[in-house]
């Protein structure tokens, strides 16, 4: 069992040192597009990012010359069977990402298309050492350098990655699935608040809302930062800098007022429809509230950004009739 372990890190750790090489050191097109959305060598060589060649075997008989087993490498999910006994590679023409672990062995890989074909990424499956509800992209980094004590939860690959470049060498993301219980336990170990910091697009703003959730059930503090309409980390950075993205992360919210200000731009429109329904939305935010100092003075501020008296959106919230609340 320890011993099957170790020789599907082993091989993880040849094919992710493998696809470097071919990213590297021979013709291709994927170093290319890296370099034009602003990697840089130095970045390649710490995430250890690669290329699958644009073929149907070449890591098959690459292995196999190295001695491996055809079996082993299936389940390291590398390598596929076919319908004639034979197998092909799993990842092709895709810049690759290994996945680490916490002790930075590699157990899986993100793959990427180079164009906007579907689907634009690929995991490698769970097996016996790679668990994706239970692994974080960049955590092995990212738990050498938390600052100010604080983890930064993005969405991508690309967006942890631009990060650390960046200087945020605190950046971790899930593997495009959504955050679980043990991803929420394993950012408390690590950190003591974490900055949720998604992208500015509809998924987004879910994602963020369910990770919400899940951190609150696991008693984890966190801060939301909301980023321009259809921007993600990597993007603001490139349009804004690093002196931006960290006064963003300064400013980030608590969960209320996330939740308000995503409901004022819901209902933007500054007419009585709107602040109605506003000023009803409002009401369940702050029904949600614990603290009655802080009902208090959020109630003051939705009376006075929707024009409905204080005593009106009291009882939106309490209820006129102590039975029907
Ligand atoms: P770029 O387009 O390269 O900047 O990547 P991105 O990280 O911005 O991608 P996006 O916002 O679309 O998705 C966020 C994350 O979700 C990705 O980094 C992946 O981990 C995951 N993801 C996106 N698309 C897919 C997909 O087609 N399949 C799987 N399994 N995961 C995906
Ligand atoms: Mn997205
Ligand atoms: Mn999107
Ligand atoms: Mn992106
Ligand atoms: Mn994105």
């Amino acid at each position: 069992q320890i011993k099957e372990k170790n020789l599907f890190y082993e091989i993880n750790r040849k094919v992710g040192l493998y696809f470097y090489h071919n990213l590297t050191k021979i013709p291709n097109p994927a170093l290319e597009y890296l370099t034009n959305r602003g990697i840089t060598p130095k970045t390649l060589a710490s995430f250890g990012l690669g290329y699958a060649n644009n073929s149907w075997d070449d890591l098959v008989l690459y292995l196999q010359k190295e001695g491996y087993q055809l079996e082993d490498i299936q389940k390291c999910g590398l390598i596929r069977a076919n319908k004639q006994n034979g197998y092909y590679d799993y990842f092709r023409n895709r810049i690759m990402f290994p996945i680490f672990n916490i002790r930075g062995e590699v157990v899986g890989f993100g793959g990427r298309v180079l164009d906007d074909a579907l689907p634009k990424y690929l995991n490698s499956p769970e097996t016996k050492i790679f668990n994706k509800s239970n692994t974080l992209y960049g955590l092995n980094f990212a738990r050498k350098n938390i600052s100010n004590g604080q983890i930064i939860l993005v969405e991508g690959y690309m967006d942890v990655i631009a990060l650390h470049q960046a200087g945020f060498k605190n950046a971790v993301a899930s593997l495009g699935t959504s955050l679980t219980k043990y991803h929420g336990q394993l950012l408390k170990k690590y950190c003591d608040e974490i900055i949720l910091c998604f992208d500015g697009d509809t998924a987004g703003i879910k994602a963020t809302m369910r990770s919400v959730d899940i951190l609150t059930e696991e008693k984890c503090q966190f801060r939301i930062m909301m980023l321009p309409q259809g921007k993600d980390p990597d993007d603001f950075i490139k349009l804004h800098g690093s002196d931006k993205f960290r006064e963003q992360i300064n400013k980030a919210m608590s969960l209320t007022d996330y939740k308000i200000l995503l409901a004022k731009n819901e209902h933007a429109n500054n007419t009585i429809y709107d602040n109605m329904k506003l000023a009803k939305r409002l009401s369940e935010i702050i029904r949600d509230i614990k603290s009655p100092i802080e009902q208090e003075a959020y109630i003051e501020k939705a009376s006075a950004e929707t024009g409905i008296s204080k005593e009106a959106i009291k009882k939106e919230i309490y209820g006129q009739n102590p039975k029907l609340s």
